[in-house]
Formats: structure tokens, C-alpha cells, sequence
């Protein structure tokens, strides 16, 4: 299922937050290999730190202990520079609350990572044009998020993120809020960009039913992250 190149790597990853009464160790020690090309699904409790460990992965935060290696390249957190650019050319997010523009139409916030990218305008609307087209969104090009069902606001936020043409997606909870079908078609859509983009997908999901049609599920709980093996 992968071609064996090592995207990231996680090493002894511990993560506490500090409490005016007390610390809380959410994750005990994560080891994790994340090969191109692999769909994963994170799966766990409520509280759990599926989040946490979805954002450290993401470099949105960061290990209170342990290592992180991109491309075999260890994180240093105090190049922040070094560290936007890595999240800018590899990674895409779609957030458990997707964090649409409400004042925004679909194609403007599509568009919005070309434009902190400074890509040229006529480039972007072309890479929206496609992602629409894609997304099956080209209809609702000029609609504002509230216009939209829950199903199609997700799909925007999927577009959103496969703009700058992620290596690695991570999504959290992408149908946590959708009915069925809508959760179905986002998952089809998951399954079809890591098919035809080679993307590497990274998934929190309660729903054991989508976390079945990736290719490795792991369980955190307890801090540790356990694989499950297929049944
Ligand atoms: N920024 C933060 N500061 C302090 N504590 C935090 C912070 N973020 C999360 N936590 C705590 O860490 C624990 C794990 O939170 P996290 O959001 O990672 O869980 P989760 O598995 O994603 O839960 P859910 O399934 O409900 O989304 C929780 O107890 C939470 O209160
Ligand atoms: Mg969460």
C-alpha cells in the first residue's frame, strides 16, 4: 500500500498541558511511522488527545518531550520559519470545527491559502476552478458557508485544504457532524484523492465504520497509541 518512504516519524512524543492545579500527561509516549502514500484512522475515548496528537503531527503544537521527524529531518520549534514552510508545501488540514470565512463565498475560501501563498490571481482561480470541478462544488461557487449543508461546508474545507497540493492530510473528525450519506460521500472523496493523488491521509474518527476502510487503525488511550489489527 506505500513505497515505503517515511513521511514523518514520531518518536517517544509526550504531551502534558499545566493547570494552575496541576499537569495533565495526555499523551505518554507516541511512536508512530507515517509511510507515503497511507491511510490512517486514529481512534479513541473523547478526551482522549486524538486532537493533540493530530496537531502535534500537523506542527500546530508541539511534544513536551520526544522527537518528530519530517523526511527523516528532525523538528526544531525554534525555527518557526523553517516550520511554516513545512506546513505550508505538505500539509493540509481539515479541522474538527471547520473554520470556513462565513463572510466568504465557497470560491474565496478555497482560494484564501493561494492568496497568503501570494500565488499569482489567475493561478488561483484556476487551482479553485479545478477543485470545484473536483468536489462536485462548482454550482455553489458563489454561496456563502450558511447557504450550505453540513456535507458541502466539509467538502469546501476538504478543497481548502488539497489547494497547495498537501503530501499529508489531516483531518479530524471530517463526518463528525454529517448524516450518512454526506459522511459516505466525504469518505469517498478521502479514499479517491489518496487513490489518484497519492495523498497521505491521517483521520480521527469515532465512526468505526469509515475508520474500517483505512488501511491501519490505531487506538490511543492511556496516552499510548495501540494498533489494531484487521479482523
Ligand atoms: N490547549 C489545551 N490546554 C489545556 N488542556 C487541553 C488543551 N487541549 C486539550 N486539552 C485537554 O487535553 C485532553 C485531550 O484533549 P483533546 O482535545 O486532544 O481530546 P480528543 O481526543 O480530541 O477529544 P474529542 O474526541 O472530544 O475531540 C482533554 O482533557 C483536554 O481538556
Ligand atoms: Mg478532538
Amino acid at each position: 500500500m506505500n513505497e515505503n518512504k517515511v513521511i514523518v516519524e514520531l518518536k517517544d512524543v509526550k504531551k502534558k498541558y499545566f493547570y494552575p492545579q496541576g499537569e495533565l500527561e495526555v499523551l505518554k509516549g507516541i511512536n508512530l511511522k507515517v509511510y507515503k502514500k497511507d491511510k490512517i484512522a486514529i481512534v479513541g475515548p473523547s478526551g482522549v488527545g486524538k486532537t493533540t496528537l493530530l496537531n502535534i503531527i500537523g506542527t500546530l503544537d508541539y511534544p513536551t518531550s520526544g522527537e518528530i521527524y519530517y523526511f527523516e529531518k528532525k523538528l526544531d520549534y525554534s525555527d518557526e520559519e523553517t516550520l511554516l514552510k513545512l506546513r505550508k508545501e505538505n500539509i493540509g488540514f481539515i479541522f474538527q470545527l471547520h473554520y470556513l470565512i462565513p463572510e466568504f463565498t465557497v470560491l474565496e475560501n478555497i482560494i484564501l491559502p493561494g492568496l497568503i501563498s501570494q500565488w499569482k490571481k489567475e493561478d488561483c482561480f484556476k487551482r479553485a476552478y479545478e477543485l470545484l470541478e473536483k468536489l462536485n462544488l462548482s454550482e455553489k461557487k458563489y454561496y456563502k458557508p450558511f447557504r450550505l449543508s453540513g456535507g458541502e461546508r466539509q467538502k469546501v474545507a476538504i478543497a481548502r485544504a488539497l489547494f497547495l497540493n498537501p503530501t499529508l492530510l489531516l483531518a479530524d473528525e471530517p463526518t463528525g457532524n454529517l448524516d450518512q450519506e454526506s459522511a459516505k460521500e466525504v469518505m469517498d472523496i478521502f479514499l479517491r484523492i489518496n487513490e489518484e493523488l497519492n495523498i497521505t491521509i491521517i483521520m480521527v474518527t469515532h465512526n468505526w465504520e469509515l475508520a474500517k476502510k483505512m488501511d491501519k487503525i490505531f487506538l490511543l488511550k492511556g496516552g499510548f497509541l495501540v494498533k489494531l489489527e484487521d479482523t
